[in-house]
């Protein structure tokens, strides 16, 4: 019998499609010498039959995951920093012109977007749990709380600053499992005429990818603009607008507003129509992605245990979030990949979650080629491909997995 729990937003039967067994808390990178035991969770993914929300079986304490050393550093590519940037721009031309307006970002990390708002002197403030990159943000002017974002967190902003014009959260809010209580924080916080902006990646991006990898710990939904207007509308908000955006391996940014406020644009209704032509969550869908989920580490095992044979040296590029779940889903340790290079300093000189790889600066993969490289770090493609073309003129080449195990 298929294993089943109760749906966090609207507490239907949740039942599972793909289970990628025992699942270390994939942002924890621990040092060789460390022999305290690992935590690990079961991870495993369903969806809803009474308001089709994808999501996680199992949740991890947030603690756990989201403390001093949380060690994703959300300006560590250059194309996520044009992104916010951007992002901001657009935030200060359209919906900040009021006098005196208010933004709060959710997740600001290191004040990747917030930094941008700061210089222009608007009044904002970010809500970041984790105290080393809300430090890293503050260093850069920004005001921060540390502080998880929930209800009585938004009670306590709407006391000392007012109503807020924005709320953004950007790959934040698919990692709260604990939903009503944030929505009913936003109903609280948000001004009249204001909107909640999310942007997330987007489970019609991982179904066509099959970008199973976008399965951890964290991430603890898989928004539609199905699952998602039904989840606003049990707060008292309305989905208004959705626009595809092509980061992170495809997302899409939703904006909600009070029910009535503003009228839905027709993205809104053209994106539903086509999660209903695709039959997005429906069984047979989510059975052929689970499919294809067990292709993917049938051919990747299988191309790493032929080149290892072969006598090929394979190294990791990206220590991804991500990653955990193929190293861990397809049982790939340090003899099929013997490092994996990442530009991230307190990743580096640790192992990789559960299959303990040793994790490397940047500099010992130019030291020395190897053969492969696996890309962790596909959604961030272009900009490795452009800046590690020595790599390549060097005979390497790139193996890829999604949407299906390639060599490049
Ligand atoms: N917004 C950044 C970006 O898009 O790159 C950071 C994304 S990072 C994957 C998720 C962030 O959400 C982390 O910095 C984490 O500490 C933060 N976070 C987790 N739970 C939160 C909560 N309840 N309220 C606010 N931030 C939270
Ligand atoms: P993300 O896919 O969750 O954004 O994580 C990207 C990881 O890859 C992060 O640990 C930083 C690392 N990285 C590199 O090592 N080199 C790069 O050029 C980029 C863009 C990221
Ligand atoms: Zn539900």
């Amino acid at each position: 019998m298929q294993e089943t729990s109760v749906c966090r937003i609207c507490d239907g039967v949740v039942t599972a499609f793909i289970d990628l067994g025992k699942q270390p808390l994939s942002d924890r990178f621990a040092s060789p010498s460390d022999s305290s035991p690992e935590p690990f969770f079961r991870l495993a993914v369903g969806s809803c039959s009474s308001c089709t929300m994808v999501q996680l079986l199992e949740e991890m304490p947030r603690e756990s995951m989201f403390h001093e050393d949380y060690p994703y550093h959300s300006s560590g590519s250059s194309w996520m920093r044009e992104h916010f940037t951007a992002t901001a721009q657009r935030f200060i031309d359209t919906e900040l012109t009021g006098s005196d307006p208010f933004i709060v970002e959710l997740g600001c990390n290191d004040g990747v977007m917030l930094s941008t708002i700061a210089r222009a002197g608007i009044r904002h403030l970010g809500v970041e749990p984790s105290g080393g990159v809300a430090d890293v943000a503050a260093g850069h002017g920004v005001r921060v709380r540390k502080d998880f974002f929930e209800e009585s967190t938004a009670a306590g902003i709407l006391t000392d600053d007012g109503h807020a014009d924005v709320i953004f959260a950007a790959n934040t809010l698919c990692h709260i499992p604990y939903m009503a209580s944030v929505l009913r924080g936003v109903a609280t916080l948000l001004a009249p005429g204001g909107v909640f902006v999310f942007e997330d990646p987007y489970f019609g991006d991982i179904v066509r990818k099959t970008s199973f990898d976008q399965i951890y710990d964290e991430h603890f939904y898989f928004f539609t603009a199905r699952s998602v207007q039904e989840m606003a509308a049990r707060f008292g908000l309305e989905l208004v607008d959705v626009e595809r955006l092509p980061v992170h391996g495809g997302e899409v940014r939703y904006t909600l507003a009070r029910a009535g406020a503003r009228q839905p644009t027709a993205a809104v209704a053209e994106l539903l129509a086509e999660e209903g032509a695709a039959r997005l969550t429906e069984r047979e869908t989510l059975e052929g992605f689970t499919r294809s989920v067990l292709q993917i580490r049938d051919d990747l095992v299988a191309l790493l245990r032929e080149l290892k044979a072969a006598g090929k040296t394979v190294a990791g590029y990206g220590a991804t979030a991500k990653s955990a779940t193929v190293l861990n889903f397809c049982g790939i340790d340090s003899e099929l990949i013997s490092y994996v290079s990442d530009t991230t300093p307190a990743k580096q000189g640790r192992v990789t979650p559960g299959s303990h790889i040793p994790v490397v600066p940047p500099s010992v993969f130019a030291d020395g080629y190897p053969d492969y490289a696996v890309l962790f770090a596909w959604n961030h493609k272009e900009e490795i491909l452009a800046k590690e073309q020595a790599f390549q003129r060097s005979g390497g080449r790139w193996i890829g997995y999604v949407p299906e195990v390639h060599v490049i």
